[in-house]
């Protein structure tokens, strides 16, 4: 891997909880399908996340898995684009995450937020386990085993971006200083051409000694055009450039995604446990009563009533799908009782079918070939798990476990 190669490197995963609706549509997937053209992305699905809070019931994790595939495919994420895998089909994540381990203190996990918070909201589950304390540190090497400089995630998630960051560092730090690194890095120096030992010493030393910041730019981008340096070269003389040890774990920064609000039928955010959703496989039929039956400004008892669309979550769709002429249109309808809110709905349903046609139609060519979706699979597994492989080739020899 190229020294600079993380800042094109996206990775991001999923827990499997079912099948996907129009929430994980507008908060993540459409989003990914946006990335996947534009970096390196790798898509998981987080199997063994799920088991951390769901150990008494998985038998249900493997029907989720592939629901949750499909449901990707069905929204455009594709597999020539992107990596598509399941975490457990790559163990390098469970052995970065037990090396991990052994540098991380207990505070760092018990001071997540996430930590706390889901155990008081899932009662009913006993979660003083060790695999649930561990659920942000799992996730950290399911970044870091990818060396991915990239996290697009909810509000939720950047906890745990941060705790990544915090633990990469430290293993950098516990591990990147070598014996001998300075021989060692001027040695890999030395085996580069004699132009470019010139050009990375003379911007090193402008980097270290005024900052500058376009020198290591520079610098980073020599290193990473030199064909005949090994990674573990290449590693060290990333890490001399800054003057510290190599730099064997880029730190990740999180890509906090923007997300609209989406309703659900009931007002309420859209979540399956409110059992107010709509799926991405939802049948025609199903989206035109659901959306027929969705909940109102509580004003409009009657049709003569006037309303206020910001107290109606039905405007909250409007403003994800439609233009302003239709807005203009539903405010004043609504404001001066002009249109009812079954003909203010019309132009929603209408629009959610047409987004969901195409996502159906794709659905179901997967649901009708299993083997072809298990096959996609296979294939982004064995290349996720490639780059697995070399990043924890370089982690154990600079923990001293190379031997083999
Ligand atoms: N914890 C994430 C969630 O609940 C899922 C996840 C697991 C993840 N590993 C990850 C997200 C790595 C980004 C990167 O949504
Ligand atoms: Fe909501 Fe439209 Fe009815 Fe107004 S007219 S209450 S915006 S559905």
């Amino acid at each position: 891997m190229k020294a600079n190669d993380a800042e094109r490197r996206v990775l991001s995963g999923m827990r499997p909880t079912g099948r996907l609706h129009l929430g994980h549509y507008h908060g993540v997937l459409r989003n990914w399908v946006k990335l996947q053209h534009e970096f390196e992305c790798f898509f998981f699905v987080a199997d063994w996340h799920a088991l951390t809070t769901h150990y008494g019931e998985s038998q249900e994790i493997e029907q989720n898995v592939w629901d949750t595939v499909i449901d990707w495919l069905a929204a455009g994420v594709n597999p020539g684009s992107a990596t598509l895998f399941i975490q457990s089909r790559v163990p390098e994540h469970a052995e970065l995450h037990l090396l991990l381990s052994m540098i991380t203190p207990l505070g760092w996990l018990e001071r997540v937020p996430s930590y706390k918070d889901q155990q008081a909201k899932l009662k009913e589950k006993d979660l003083t386990t060790y695999g649930f304390l561990g659920y942000p540190l799992l996730q950290s090497a399911d970044i870091l085993v990818y060396r991915a400089g990239k996290v697009p995630v909810g509000a939720d998630q950047v906890a745990h971006v941060e705790l990544t960051r915090e633990v990469a560092r430290r293993f950098n730090f516990v591990y990147g200083r070598e014996p001998g690194f300075e021989d060692a890095a001027e040695a890999a120096i030395r085996r580069m051409g004699k132009k470019s030992q010139r050009l990375y010493n003379e911007l090193r030393k402008r980097y270290l000694e005024q900052g500058d910041g376009e020198a290591i730019s520079r610098a980073r981008a020599l290193l990473a055009d030199q064909q005949n340096l090994s990674l573990a070269d290449r590693e060290r003389l990333t890490g001399y450039l800054e003057g510290g040890g190599r730099l064997l774990l880029p730190e990740p920064e999180s890509l906090l995604t923007e997300s609209p609000k989406v309703p659900g039928l009931d007002g309420e955010k859209m979540s399956k446990s409110y059992n107010n959703t709509i799926t991405l496989r939802e049948e025609p039929d199903a989206v035109e009563q659901k959306i027929r039956t969705m909940k109102t400004d509580p004003a409009r008892a009657r049709r003569s009533d006037p309303g206020n669309p910001e107290h109606c979550p039905v405007w909250s769709l409007h403003k994800l799908y439609s233009d302003e002429d239709t807005r203009d249109w539903v405010v004043e309808g609504c404001t001066t009782a002009g249109i009812g809110c079954i003909d203010c709905k019309r132009p929603v349903i209408d629009a959610i079918q047409q987004e969901l046609a195409t996502m159906r139609q794709r659905a179901k060519q997967y649901e009708e070939q299993p083997d072809l979706v298990k096959a996609i699979i296979s294939e982004g597994s064995e290349h996720a798990r490639d780059h697995a492989k070399d990043t924890l080739e370089v982690v154990r020899s600079a923990m001293g476990l190379g031997y083999r």
